[in-house]
């Protein structure tokens, strides 16, 4: 059985959906119920009748500034559009030079070695790290940017699509493998604007070619992560589709491991990690020619390689000798997201999802207390915790089960034989806890201001009609949708992100909300510019204002609707107001927002502009816009014309 043919059983949506909007009405008040609007290709009930906008709930007063920005007009274009009175600057773009004395950037001349001293390929998560240490600056700081994955028929010229993998030469696959992982470059803001620090201590890449990153936790040196070349299992070379991340309390970067399965090549059935493998989609359909070269990139021949990826990896920018650390405690699934906060108690909690459809949402506390000014004191506090992975209730709470070899079904008869196979095998053991297959659960983060947690769920297409439950509403679900999570204990930092038990609710349904059978729900005063689709990364403003970053794939073209970042209040009477903001080149993905403390800088990562197409007749030639440079994915920081915070 697939994941995606896994059967759900749950209550009919409609009594999921009653009991649900039951408790929303008797908490609000104000709750326009779902029509019955016509449900045709599967579309849940959560649809509503022409006009009855969904009445958002004001949970909670506001006093954040309303966010003043003239919107977008959607349109798709080969460059980048912000919002009138922002001015949007390209900051690092792929092949920049991160060291003293490299030539320019020219794709066709890249080596290997040339890849590891240049800034990678599709920037995703960006971390602001300020300088120095431990300070609030806002104009200078180190950018720590991951680079997911490569587009092989855009940075080689003479590739065409499928084919590419199959073209492509040891050299091409080894500069695809070093423009993997992630950056770590010194910036400042001047006059001019935002600029690499040439040649700073602090520059760096960290590669999957050549990156040594030790195992660490539960899963550190167990037999399932040995390899021929590294008897050990706790020496690990490189870090592989870098997506979203975090940044801990005592300043270090979190990585994560996404989609680690299209780089692996071989059959791995017949081997001992058969079951786990096709769990992760290991089925011998690689995306890239690496198999072709490197053993270990075959599991027919390496079967314990895939167990050593999928992690969160922790980076200490501030010390360009450390060794990245793979906690293997916060589980194996294909990460994305690594949001932290410090919980009353000092125990610190990290929320992460799996982005893939009907996976989940975790949640990992750890054993110790965050000790604040001492780095070194929590540098290993990721190491030893309580994984949880979330269950969603249709009365609106949402409970965390523990993920704990020998609790429960979590035993050696089940082929869990130590706390090891719980990790490496996260989501097969949160399937026998009962956890809730979501619609791809992407970036996590929590709120400064009101201390709630807030889940983008980017989509999910698989999704049947019976297959809907509370948290995700709607079958055939195109658009995707974003939670809310309140944890017990009070706004803000008085939040308790160690209980058992949480309430939910949902923020928004995306789409057009104009088209009834969409199912869309957002304040009712929402713009058919402001509406979204595929909410996928986000960040929030010192005000506790919501800044959502989109993902919609090739749905943008045939939509005629760009990616880019919508901002939103969540509190207030403008809760759910979504409203566009930035607008990425044509077929590119937003990642990454990220503003300075001051909040008046956002980083956003224009990922895999041109993507569909090839590096000698690309779509755009963004942002160059030159005829000898294809596309380049770039870090872009917005910042308001007249130097004053984002949104106003
Ligand atoms: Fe790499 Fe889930 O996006
Ligand atoms: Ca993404
Ligand atoms: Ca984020």
């Amino acid at each position: 059985m697939t994941m995606e043919d896994r059967q759900l059983s749950s209550p009919s949506f409609e009594e999921v959906a009653a009991s649900r909007l039951s408790r929303r009405a008797a908490l609000k008040g104000m709750f326009v119920a779902a029509g019955s609007a016509a449900l045709a290709g599967g579309v849940s009930r959560y649809a509503l009748l022409p006009g009855e906008a969904f009445a958002a709930a004001a949970k909670a007063e506001t006093s954040a500034p309303a966010l003043s920005f003239q919107e977008l007009a959607k349109s798709i274009t080969e460059d980048q559009q912000v919002a009138a009175g922002y001015k949007a600057q390209v900051v690092v773009s792929w092949g920049d030079a991160l060291h003293g004395g490299m030539d320019a950037f020219d794709p066709l001349l890249l080596t290997p070695a040339e890849q590891e001293r240049r800034f990678g390929y599709n920037n995703d998560f960006i971390g602001f790290m300020p300088l120095p240490v431990g300070s609030q600056a806002s104009d200078h700081g180190l950018l720590c940017v991951n680079h997911e994955y490569t587009n092989t028929e855009l940075m080689f010229s003479g590739l065409k699509g499928e084919s590419a993998k199959d073209l492509i030469s040891e050299d091409q696959a080894k500069v695809e493998m070093a423009a993997h992982g992630h950056t770590i470059v010194e910036v400042k803001k001047g006059k001019d604007g935002w600029a690499v620090v040439a040649d700073s201590r602090y520059n760096r890449r960290i590669s999957f070619l050549s990156t040594v990153c030790e195992a660490t936790g539960p899963a550190a040196g167990h037999a399932r992560l040995k390899t021929k070349a590294d008897p050990s299992g706790r020496k690990i070379v490189g870090t592989l589709n870098n997506c979203a991340g975090g940044k801990t309390p005592w300043g270090t970067i979190l990585t994560a491991e996404e989609n680690i399965h299209q780089y692996f090549a071989g059959n791995p059935e017949g081997t001992p990690e058969a079951r786990n493998h096709k769990r992760m989609g290991i089925e011998n359909k690689p995306e890239y020619g690496w198999g072709r070269f490197f053993e270990r990139m075959d599991v027919s021949k390496e079967p314990n390689e895939p167990n050593r990826f999928g992690w969160l990896v922790e980076i200490d920018p501030y010390d360009p000798s450390s060794t990245p650390k793979k906690r293997t405690a916060l589980g194996r699934f294909k990460h994305e997201a690594g949001t932290c906060v410090v919980n009353p108690d000092g125990r610190v909690t990290v929320y992460t999802g799996d982005d893939e459809r009907f996976e989940y949402l975790y949640r990992f506390v750890t054993k110790g207390k965050f000790v604040p000014n001492d780095r070194k004191a929590n540098m290993g506090l990721l190491d030893e915790g309580t994984l949880s992975v979330a269950r969603f209730d249709a009365n609106g709470t949402v409970s965390w089960l523990p993920l704990i070899h020998g609790k429960g079904k979590l035993t050696a008869e089940n082929g869990f034989a130590s706390q090891a196979d719980v990790v490496i095998e996260a989501r097969r053991a949160s399937e026998l806890l009962g956890a809730t297959p979501m619609d791809r659960p992407e970036d996590v983060e929590t709120n400064p201001v009101n201390g709630r947690v807030y889940v983008m769920l980017t989509n999910n297409t698989k999704r049947k009609p019976e297959q809907v439950d509370a948290a995700n509403p709607r079958a055939n679900n195109a658009y995707g949708h974003i939670l809310e999570l309140t944890a017990p204990g009070g706004e803000g930092k008085a939040a308790n992100h160690t209980a058992d038990t949480y309430q939910w609710d949902i923020l928004l349904l995306a789409g057009d909300p104009s088209k009834p059978d969409v199912g869309a729900r957002y304040h009712p005063d929402v713009t058919s510019n402001g509406w979204l689709a595929a909410p996928d990364n986000c960040t929030f403003d010192n005000h506790g204002r919501l800044w959502i970053a989109t993902d919609q794939g090739g749905d943008q073209a045939k939509r005629g609707v760009p990616d880019g970042i919508y901002a939103t209040q969540v509190d207030g009477a403008q809760r759910a107001l979504t409203k566009f903001f930035y607008a990425v080149p044509r077929d590119a993905e937003m990642c990454g927002p990220e503003f300075t403390p001051d909040g008046k800088t956002l980083f956003v990562s224009v990922q895999h502009p041109g993507e569909g197409s090839t590096y000698d007749k690309p779509s755009t030639r963004f942002p160059r816009f030159k005829a000898d440079m294809p596309p380049l994915p770039s870090v872009v920081a917005i910042t308001k014309k007249d130097g004053g915070e984002i949104g106003g």
